[in-house]
């Protein structure tokens, strides 16, 4: 459905595609053979499919300045994943090999900053300075949330506050910037601002808590491994389900066996929390976001682009991959 989507963007959909391609050239073999790897097992292109469908909404079209921020957005988006996957050791992602596992981890952390040097070029001469003030910020935000995830994780108290606070930082301020950059390129005014930013918020909130319970969910094919996140001692949101529904004496020995996890965590975890239905729990929290989230868009015309991002939450809550 998301290619469908992609498809119906037409022209633009084709600008950010060869912008995209083109911006990673570099002469030195190695970053060629691995900017190929990498461009071959490409992702959804989530965020990119947003910052157009936005400009769309708000102005009908597409300027230059809105193919740079879509271009932006996905390459910081696949810079954060090569760091990401070295932080948390992971072998695929996309149904392949992660480049930290075929090449090497150094390589995958080199590779992503200048996937993110290329980032900044694109939109560093955007004639509206809150542009970059937000991309820089969302880079901020994903260093404070990774490593207030790595507190808590030592800590083994993160609480549903902050749990929100993580995925806003890791994740959702990255959407802000990929749909709030749409809306300063087309020189929308506050109230529309106002619109995407709450848009953004949900959406983005909503995308990151679909991916958790991912992660409880064996038997769909979602291209990375599931049971990693209770394995590094990461309380996401169907756990929280389960402290909230288990009787006290099975949360006190979940989180006893997260001080020191054994192989079998990630199984026995992945049970219980269908056993107490933690996926539901965390079914309500999503869906109560996608409320929101197409909520915020009611103040915008009607439009083929507005439906589009109307589908797009719809598809957050039942997307496998
Ligand atoms: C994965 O994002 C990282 C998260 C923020 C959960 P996506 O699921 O959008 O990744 P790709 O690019 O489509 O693989
Ligand atoms: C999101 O966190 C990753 C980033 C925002 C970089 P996760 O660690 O949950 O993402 P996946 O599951 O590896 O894609
Ligand atoms: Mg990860
Ligand atoms: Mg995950």
């Amino acid at each position: 459905m998301i290619q469908e989507i992609q498809r119906s963007l037409g022209q633009d959909w084709n600008r950010f595609q060869s912008l995209f391609a083109g911006s990673l050239d570099s002469e030195i073999p190695l970053l060629e053979k691995a900017n190929r790897y990498l461009l071959g097992h490409g992702g959804k292109k989530l965020r990119p499919t947003f910052t157009l469908l936005i400009a769309k909404a708000l102005r009908g079209f597409c300027n230059e300045n809105v193919i740079h921020c879509a271009v932006a957005s996905e390459l910081l988006h696949s810079a954060t994943l090569l760091h990401d996957d070295v932080a948390d050791n992971s072998p695929t992602r996309r149904g392949a090999p992660t480049v930290m596992a075929l090449y090497s981890p150094t390589t995958a952390v080199l590779l992503g900053d200048f996937w993110l040097s290329r980032a900044m070029d694109l939109i560093i001469d955007h004639p509206d300075k809150r542009v970059l003030h937000i991309f820089s910020k969302c880079l901020g935000d994903l260093a404070c949330g990774e490593m207030l995830q790595l507190e808590k994780a030592e800590k083994l108290d993160t609480t549903e506050e902050d749990y929100r606070r993580i995925i806003y930082n890791k994740t959702t301020s990255l959407f802000e910037a990929s749909i709030l950059s749409a809306a300063y390129s087309v020189e929308a005014g506050e109230a529309e601002i106002e619109a995407c930013r709450n848009y953004a918020f949900h959406i983005g909130q909503a995308f990151q808590m679909r991916d958790d319970m991912l992660d409880y969910s064996p038997g769909l094919s979602t291209g990375k491994p599931v049971g990693q996140d209770i394995m590094e001692r990461k309380i996401t949101l169907p756990l929280l389900g389960l402290f909230a529904r288990a009787p006290k004496k099975v949360v006190r020995e979940i989180l006893r066996r997260m001080k020191n996890p054994d192989a079998a965590l990630a199984g026995d975890a992945i049970a219980l929390v269908s056993s107490y239905d933690g996926l539901g729990y965390a079914r309500e929290r999503l869906d109560a976001e996608l409320k929101s989230a197409v909520g915020s868009l009611v103040s915008l015309p009607v439009s083929e682009a507005r439906s589009c991002l109307e589908k797009l939450a719809g598809l957050m809550a039942v997307r496998t991959v």
